[in-house]
């Protein structure tokens, strides 16, 4: 009986394993967010929380905007779930003719999947098996980047650069080699957007294949700015000449746009910013700006084209989830880019990103304050570590910013990232560094 069931067992927080999260210290004082509307979250008690960090970099359109919501509740009416597979519905051909609109290029093929981490496993296979169907077979490395973040399947932290989002997992993918991370401290502190310095630590691309031999690459892996890391915008010029070299080598560049796509930098694809066209994008998060899981990549014609060859009846590529392109997912998809091309969304934050530059650089001598990077609508904050104990400062700031301030922001080691979503206003743009300078002087 329903009462029973209610009575026996307890609404506590012990079961919920929560992510990325430590479970003692959240369950000891959570930071419980019971709804959101616009720029804002909510506690279970009402108290606004100013979301600096737009959810996980996701929700770029703001929360809980009412197109949004209502293409998901009538799509959840019209229809439920198609499979996946050897079927298709409509809108899955509306929002994938959508984002190849949105990609540069030849970038004109979209595969769908439900989250960050299976776009970049997703796009991983694509390109091993781009050469195997190509004869190319020998080419089979991958090469990610020091300090990168893709994901957490095995190929993400294969080629991922985070050490403890790897340490724990054994061996994980054989013939996997890493780029150096491009932050130098020394060379590029306090710099707004692109630094000057580090282009050439791409060249360290043609060391690596000097070693293992072009024909053994597969591909080359990058988030254009390395986001989770704690916002690393690229050297001036470092993407082409990665982009350069891939292509005199025959190795495939993979912008992996789960953070920079849908407006975060001021463009639709960060690849369109800089003026790199890769040979696949993934993306999620922006996508359905947060409100429901999808993920994808999105690949050049010729690609696609590699893998149409042998006869009709048999599947191409041998690879998809139950969920790729869920209808929910695909309605939202559309709403939200229809909601970004309306509220012109990326345009705003373009012109929004001097203002948020500046303001970001007002913390720049508060104590502890080690630099400040920004690009796009993106800001990372480096304090200085306790000493013994690194991370602690940031894990600080960041829950007393929750409780004591009502705003989010987000830690990673003793770095604070902020990425509010693309509806801030230029008040809350000062609201937000006023209150996370109180913070930063609280945590001293
Ligand atoms: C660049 C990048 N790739 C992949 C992912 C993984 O996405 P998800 O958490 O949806 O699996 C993230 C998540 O932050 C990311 O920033």
């Amino acid at each position: 009986m329903p009462t029973a069931r209610v009575a026996t067992v307890p609404n506590d927080l012990e079961s919920f394993w929560i992510p990325f999260t430590p479970n003692r210290a959240f369950k000891r004082a959570p930071r419980l967010i019971a709804r959101a509307k616009d720029m804002h979250y909510y506690t279970p008690q009402g108290r606004a929380v100013l979301d600096g960090t737009a959810g996980l970099w996701c929700t770029n359109a703001g929360h809980n905007r009412a197109p949004i919501v209502a293409a998901i509740q009538a799509q959840a009416a019209e229809l439920d779930y198609s499979p996946a597979f050897q079927f298709a519905h409509p809108k899955s051909f509306e929002l994938a003719s959508r984002v190849a609109a949105l990609a540069p290029g030849d970038l004109n093929r979209v595969f769908f999947c439900n989250s960050g981490s299976e776009a970049v496993d997703t796009a991983l296979k694509i390109a091993l098996a781009y050469h195997y169907v190509r004869g190319e077979s020998s080419h089979t490395r991958l090469i990610g980047r020091e300090r990168g973040y893709h994901g957490v399947g095995f190929g993400g932290i294969a080629v991922g650069g985070i050490v403890a989002n790897r340490k724990f997992f054994g061996t994980l993918l054989a013939g996997v080699d890493h780029l150096p991370a491009t932050y130098n401290r020394e060379q590029q502190a306090f710099t707004k957007g692109e630094p000057e310095w580090g282009a050439h630590l791409a060249d360290e691309l043609e060391r690596i294949v000097a070693l293992h031999d072009a024909s053994t690459i597969a591909a080359v892996i990058v988030e254009p700015m390395a986001g989770s890391t704690g916002v690393l915008p690229p050297p001036k010029g470092y993407l082409a000449r990665l982009r350069a070299i891939c292509d005199r080598h025959g190795i495939l560049l993979i912008f992996d746009e789960v953070i920079t796509g849908f407006g975060r930098l001021g463009y639709a694809f960060a690849a369109e910013r800089y003026g790199v066209t890769p040979d696949l994008i993934t993306f999620a998060k922006g996508i359905t700006s947060g409100a429901v899981p999808m993920g994808g990549v999105i690949a050049r014609d010729g690609i696609y084209d590699a893998f149409m060859r042998g006869p009709e009846h048999v599947v191409e590529l041998f690879h998809g989830y139950t969920y790729s392109a869920h209808p929910l997912a695909c309605a939202a998809g559309i709403a939200t880019l229809d909601l970004y091309r309306d509220e012109k969304l990326f345009e705003r934050a373009k012109a929004l990103e001097p203002r948020w530059a500046d303001a970001a650089m007002t913390l720049k001598d508060l104590p502890d304050v080690l630099d400040i990077r920004t690009v796009g609508i993106t800001a990372g904050i480096d304090l200085a570590s306790r000493p013994g104990a690194p991370g602690l400062r940031a894990y600080e700031a960041m829950a007393r910013a929750f409780h004591d301030e009502g705003l989010m922001v987000r830690n990673t080691g003793d770095t604070l990232a902020l990425t509010p979503p693309l509806i801030v206003s230029e008040a809350q743009i000062g609201e937000i560094f006023e209150k996370l300078a109180q913070v930063i002087r609280a945590v001293g």
